[in-house]
């Protein structure tokens, strides 16, 4: 792996108490070629543009796909990934769907770690904080043609984070709108997935709703997502969530939960969420929580369900007796070295590792 370190860091241009998600990015960025059926040594190097034409396939045909992932920081500075394996096999889970190369362990793994290691400096430390990392393939080839392209890239870009608290959101059962269909891409985390969610998306923030619960493409009767998240309903004191499927993505921190709710002694089901099921536990007044889960703010609450023209406004309930702020509690513990990790999640990066 080729290292190049910038001459100039950026480091004390970043304030670590005031800054947007997604928006500031780290002094290095990974970057690796393939062509000729095959990939070429992987360079780290100061993060910026680089030059690609607007004839390049990945853009015209949206042969791309990427991961979502964080590394964390602890009292003692040391630092962690977590479940990074995970992420490993599903961003080659989705290349193969789109027809791109499958990258290599050593260069997804050691290119991670040693980047997350030589801007360690960059990771905030403290509460809900930590380093967001985008590892992402695309179709760099350029052509007009549409057909699988033939020089792709890996890259490796990361951005500092920071978990706000953010109030319980309104949320619209979608009844036209889908995110997945059957033979679909929905199971990758392909670009285009994104694409197609935010025309919809806008539609219902016209109509004051936050996010999105995407149901199933042909009858719209059962729960499949929420926003760019995977969904899990209380009813009564146990806990719902869709099983993964080619429309839903494998998403680590729905595992994550589905594992610490277990822990917990919560009976999980996971099984098809019917949204006629979710309505009728409402009017009886079991239906207690409603949120998503994903890697970038690990937990958004729902305070109300619109479906058709109805609203359903869902209990009000303190923070300590949700199930969701109770288990995504656990995880941040988990995740920040604050607790035991009976899972063997967590996986520290060695101070010096992009050294060796
Ligand atoms: C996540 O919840 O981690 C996501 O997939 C959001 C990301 C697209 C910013």
């Amino acid at each position: 792996m080729i290292i190049t370190k910038t001459p100039a860091s950026r480091i004390s241009e970043f304030d670590s108490d005031n800054f947007a998600f997604g928006k500031t990015f780290i002094d290095h960025m990974l970057i690796c070629e393939y062509e000729n059926e095959s990939w070429k040594e992987a360079q780290i190097m100061p993060y910026g543009p680089l030059p690609f034409s607007p004839a390049m396939m990945g853009v015209n045909y949206g042969q791309a796909c990427f991961e979502g992932m964080k590394a964390y920081k602890d009292e003692n500075d040391d630092v962690f990934l977590f479940r990074p394996e995970k992420n490993f096999a599903r961003i080659n889970k989705s290349a193969t769907r789109l027809a791109m190369p499958e990258v290599p362990e050593e260069v997804f793994m050691e290119g991670l770690k040693k980047l997350v290691d030589l801007d360690r400096n960059w990771i905030p430390n403290g509460q809900g904080k930590s380093l967001y990392i985008r590892p992402l393939i695309f179709a760099t080839e350029e052509a007009l043609k549409a057909r699988i392209a033939d020089k792709f890239m890996f890259a490796i870009v990361a951005s500092p984070a920071q978990s706000y608290y953010t109030a319980p959101v309104s949320v619209l059962i979608s009844d036209h709108y889908s995110r997945a269909a059957s033979g679909g891409v929905g199971y990758a985390k392909a670009a285009g997935n994104y694409a197609a969610s935010f025309y919809p998306t806008k539609l219902a923030n016209e109509r004051g709703f936050e996010q999105i619960i995407w149901t199933d493409d042909a009858t719209h009767e059962v729960f499949e997502e929420s926003g760019t998240m995977n969904v899990f309903v209380r009813i009564g004191d146990e806990i719902f969530t869709p099983p993964t499927s080619e429309k839903i993505l494998d998403g680590v921190t729905r595992d994550s939960f589905i594992e610490l709710a277990k822990h917990n002694n919560i009976p999980v089901h996971i099984e098809p969420v019917r949204v006629e099921r979710v309505i009728e536990a409402h009017n009886e007044g079991s239906l207690k929580e409603v949120w998503g889960v994903g890697t970038a703010v690990v937990t958004s609450s729902f305070k109300s369900l619109g479906y058709k023209d109805e609203i359903l406004i869902l209990p009000e309930m303190n923070e300590e007796e949700k199930f969701a702020t109770m288990i995504k509690n656990q995880l941040v513990a988990i995740q920040t070295n604050k607790k035991d990790d009976p899972f063997g999640w967590r996986c520290k990066v060695e101070k010096g590792y992009s050294n060796i």
